[in-house]
């Protein structure tokens, strides 16, 4: 990326104490926009964990094509619906992954406006178990998705490609979860997601590497056509038991392909809005990073070698260098492979790292999304060269989910 980028930057964060966070409105917004054209008219629910800042959750929700919210905990969701006292974000959240916090199912069952806005999510039925001892006698029915195994299973159960989540695979087996939800009083069926994460959240075009490129996009190609057909199958199935108000299926990395399936009724994404490093290896889609975070130069230890202060604000999952943020600005800086990305002091080497006097800021792009946030009490809002708001995010308002 350019000198001019770090200097409109630069401009723009003057008065900041680095360390801080960014995010590019006008990136932001152009990501939105491109999200919208790849959904090709297919809503999309927002996945709040790829975001975790509530004003920004706003704006992604005020753009045409962008309807209701993807949670990713039932306090949090319990928040977003206003049940905390705060003006309510949506009144059509969905809890993405299951809950056993007894004590939330309790206040969502007591609550009339947030059980009528908040879907749990189940996949067996311990969970309607547990929603059933935790909320005997609901103000209303509690509103419950049914989660499906997306992965792609070439030989049978011994291989899997994909993500372990829901034990339910098969229509029979996701009418048999539908109609267990239908015979119980105090939940009603109201949905089903089957997110696959092996096409969504897999660039197909890894670094470096075009023979595994053309790889994965073979497998991802035959999981996806397998999954289109049992996906529909299984609505086909669920829908005999009950209705469903929705469908729900992909994330930043399959807008395009997940939205063409009939079966499904709406998309989620999150991540594409900041458009993490995790994101640039698509063949469908160029995002603008958004979200950046800015440390100061501490050290000059040697030629060649400059010091930031903190840094080391690793992204969940596999555990590989992928998962550290990416030194963007100015370009060239590469991690010590000794140290990596520090606690406290990140060295960062290579001819750029000359360039840099004590007191300088480096940017850096985390490689997931949301996850940024929890290292961060603000998000300073870029507009052109100019800072023009600094909104919370979920820390920065005392909140951490997880
Ligand atoms: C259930 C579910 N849907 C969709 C997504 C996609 O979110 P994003 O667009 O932020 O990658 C995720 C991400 O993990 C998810 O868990």
């Amino acid at each position: 990326m350019s000198t001019s980028e770090r200097a409109r930057l630069e401009t723009a964060t003057a008065g900041l104490s680095a360390p801080f966070a960014v995010v590019d409105l006008d990136a932001f917004r152009g990501n939105a926009a491109d999200l919208v054209r790849r959904a090709n008219g297919t809503p999309i629910r927002l996945a709040s964990k790829s975001v975790r800042c509530r004003h920004l959750i706003r704006a992604a929700l005020a753009h045409p094509g962008f309807a209701g919210i993807m949670a990713y905990t039932l306090p949090e969701a319990l928040w977003l619906a206003g049940a905390d006292g705060d003006e309510p974000l949506s009144d059509d959240i969905l809890v993405a992954y299951p809950t056993t916090d007894t004590s939330a199912i309790a206040r969502l069952a007591a609550d009339p406006r947030a059980a009528a806005s908040i879907t749990l999510m189940v996949d067996h039925p311990a969970h309607l178990d547990l929603i059933a001892r935790a909320a005997p006698d609901p103000v209303r029915p509690l509103r419950l998705c049914i989660d499906v195994d997306t992965s792609w299973q070439p030989l049978g159960p011994r291989l899997r490609i994909g993500a372990h989540r829901s034990p339910v695979r098969s229509p029979a087996q996701a009418a048999r979860l539908a109609r267990a939800i239908t015979r119980r009083p105090g939940v009603e069926l109201d949905g089903l997601m089957a997110y696959e994460a092996q096409i969504a959240g897999v660039g197909d075009l890894p670094p470096g590497n075009p023979a595994y490129g053309r790889f994965l996009r073979a497998v991802q190609r035959r999981s996806r056509r397998e999954l289109a057909h049992r996906r529909a199958a299984i609505v086909r199935a669920v829908r005999a038991v009950a209705d469903l108000r929705f469908v729900n299926g992909g994330g930043t990395g399959s807008l395009h392909t997940t939205s063409r399936e009939r079966a499904v009724t709406e998309v989620a994404a999150g991540s594409g809005l900041y458009h993490p490093r995790l994101f640039d290896h698509y063949s469908a889609f160029t995002g603008r990073p958004a979200a950046l975070f800015a440390l100061p130069i501490v050290r000059r230890p040697a030629r060649g070698a400059a010091t930031a202060l903190g840094g080391g604000y690793l992204a969940s999952g596999t555990g590989d260098p992928d998962r550290l943020p990416q030194p963007y600005l100015p370009a060239g800086l590469s991690y010590s492979s000794t140290q990596g990305a520090g606690e406290v002091q990140t060295p960062l080497l290579g001819a750029a790292a000359e360039g840099l006097e004590i007191g300088d800021l480096v940017w850096l792009r985390h490689a997931k999304a949301g996850e940024l946030c929890e290292h961060f009490p603000t998000l300073h809002l870029v507009e052109g060269d100019r800072v023009t708001a600094a909104v919370p995010t979920y820390r920065g308002e005392g909140r951490t989910f997880l």
